[in-house]
């Protein structure tokens, strides 16, 4: 068994979840895998902040980043703080001191993403970033693989947890915008600060990021116009499920020749069709494809565990090639030259 020391950034909703998996999954990853991870610096912003966690014996908290990103025993950096300057410094601190990352930063990878994985594979180390988009459901892992040899037409998809959480609670229990989006942020589904979930912010990043997978092709922000969900109603979301249909936050892109359309915006989604039925905190990515048809997957978008998880497979594929000796794998799609359009132009 080889031994990994693990430094992380962030100790909230995500890094919480991430010591608690890790306990959790600690044998079966030793045994199945080959890997035990050393969790040896945890960067936090306020040190003595209540902690919803107990690190493991040995553990050193820390309020300097730059501490855990310059350690020469770490091998491999979790970053789950989010902010885009500060974990942007951090990975590039990590990366060029020859540490794989694994993230969680939408808002960075959809920004940054190119460069960064660049760097990643010009210093011979991984960056995963699976948890960035739709939480628990392994969608990038899918598409790297599973599409690898397949044509996607279109992806559309319920990727903000948040939204859906307060369409959901809107059109079913009558809760108000405000008292939804409340539990969401209890339940730690929002970010921290929660207008991107809300503006359309957050799905539009995730749409960029599967974009890259899904067309090899990025968009920006101001291509996908985004749509948020602060104008609807509680009284227009249960008028809609009376006359058949769902209020959803979709996100959506469609490939059409070399024009790659896009768009997040609230629509209504009829009871028959499949994104309908998913409520709450999940999420569901409908893929159309030339060889499989039509695909969905659906999951937990947001939360503590689930997203973890997706955190700790990404730690277990680039532990596995730490111990092998073979790096240099950063997830990227990014290769097509598409006229990117939004879907009403
Ligand atoms: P939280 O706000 O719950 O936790 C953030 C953590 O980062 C806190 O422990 C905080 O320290 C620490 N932190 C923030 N800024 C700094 C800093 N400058 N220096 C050191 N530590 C810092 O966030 P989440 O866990 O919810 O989210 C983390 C990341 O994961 C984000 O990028 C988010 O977008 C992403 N994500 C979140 C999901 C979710 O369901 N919540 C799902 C998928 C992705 P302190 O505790 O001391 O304040
Ligand atoms: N705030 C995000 C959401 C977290 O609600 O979907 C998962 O990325």
């Amino acid at each position: 068994v080889t031994t990994i020391k693990v430094g992380m950034l962030g100790l909230g909703t995500v890094g919480s979840g991430v010591v608690e998996r890790l306990r959790e999954a600690a044998t079966k990853i030793e045994q199945m895998q080959g890997v035990r991870f050393q969790l040896a610096a945890v960067a936090v912003h306020h040190l003595n902040a209540p902690r919803r966690v107990v690190l493991p014996v040995g553990t050193r908290l820390t309020n300097s980043i730059d501490a855990v990103v310059t350690d020469p025993e770490i091998q491999l950096v979790v970053e789950v703080m989010g902010t885009v300057a500060t974990a942007k410094a951090a990975i590039i601190t990590a990366l060029q001191h020859g540490k794989s990352v694994v993230t969680a930063n939408k808002d960075l990878i959809a920004t940054a993403g190119d460069q960064l994985v660049a760097l990643a594979q010009q210093r011979c180390c991984d960056l995963f970033y699976e948890a960035s988009v739709a939480g628990g459901i392994p969608i990038l892992r899918t598409l790297t693989d599973s599409y690898a040899t397949d044509t996607v037409q279109s992806v559309t998809g319920i990727i903000n947890g948040t939204a859906n959480y307060i369409l959901s609670a809107m059109t079913q229990t009558g809760q108000s915008y405000a008292e939804a989006l409340a539990t969401a942020q209890r339940l730690g589904y929002a970010e921290a600060d929660p207008s991107h979930d809300v503006q359309g912010i957050d799905a539009a990043y995730k749409l960029i990021i599967l974009s890259r997978f899904a067309f090899g092709q990025g968009l920006t922000v101001k291509q996908v116009q985004p749509v948020g969900i602060t104008s609807v109603t509680a009284a227009q979301c249960r008028q809609a499920a009376v006359n058949g249909w769902q209020i959803k936050l979709l996100a959506q892109a469609r490939q059409h020749g070399q024009r790659l359309y896009c768009r997040v915006a609230p629509v209504a989604v009829g009871q028959d069709q499949a994104l309908s039925q998913v409520g709450g905190v999940q999420n569901g990515i409908m893929i159309a494809s030339q060889a499989i048809g039509d695909s969905l997957y659906t999951g937990p978008g947001a939360g503590s565990s689930a997203t973890a998880n997706s955190v700790l497979n990404d730690m277990v594929v680039a532990g596995q090639r730490i111990r092998t000796g073979i790096r240099g794998a950063a997830f990227n799609r990014n290769h097509h030259q598409l006229t990117v359009t939004h879907f009403n132009q």
